[in-house]
């Protein structure tokens, strides 16, 4: 069981779905736990189909869990296709449902991408937007690395990352 479970992260994470910013996205959601330290963060596009607003697309980065990562690449194949609310509907059980069931100690990997779609498919500030389309090299398009450096940096004002376990 566990052995399998490793070989489908295993195949999943050799060739990963959609990895890297977006810079032309719609918008971002970036999601932290403080327990195993993993960040991830998740851009999504969207375009008009039938005169309904769907995903076109998503993509992300992971600072390396390999089954948040493996997780996520399936989410955002997943998602394609589905409105936002669709797909913030969607449980961790489902985002991951290929691998089969994760256990105990991993589920927290598939909530951690659960997370981060939620956050990049709910209303975005303006803030926000202007991070998710900015272009590639400038200082307006952080990658992961780049802005968990910057809210370390700075006190008070710098990234708002939201950490899963944070009461609301
Ligand atoms: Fe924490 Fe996977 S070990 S996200």
């Amino acid at each position: 069981m566990k052995e399998e479970l490793e070989k489908k992260v295993a195949d999943a994470i050799r060739d990963p779905k959609n990895v890297g910013e977006m810079p032309d996205a719609d918008s971002v959601g970036t999601v932290g736990n403080s327990e195993c330290g993993e960040m991830l963060r998740m851009w999504v596009k969207y375009k008009e189909q039938d005169g309904e607003k769907i995903i076109d697309k998503a993509s992300f980065q992971s600072f390396g869990c390999e089954t948040a990562i493996a997780v996520a690449s399936l989410a955002t194949e997943l998602i394609k296709g589905k409105t936002a609310d669709e797909a913030i509907q969607l449980k961790p059980e489902e985002l991951s449902g290929e691998l089969g069931p994760l256990p105990p100690m991993k589920i927290h990997c598939a909530e951690l991408v659960q997370g981060a779609l939620r956050s990049a498919l709910s209303p975005q500030t303006e803030e926000q937007k202007k991070e998710s389309t900015a272009q590639p090299g400038n200082e307006l398009s952080p990658t992961l690395q780049d802005s968990l450096n910057e809210g370390q940096s700075q006190s008070g004002d710098g990234l708002k990352i939201k950490f899963l376990d944070e009461p609301n």
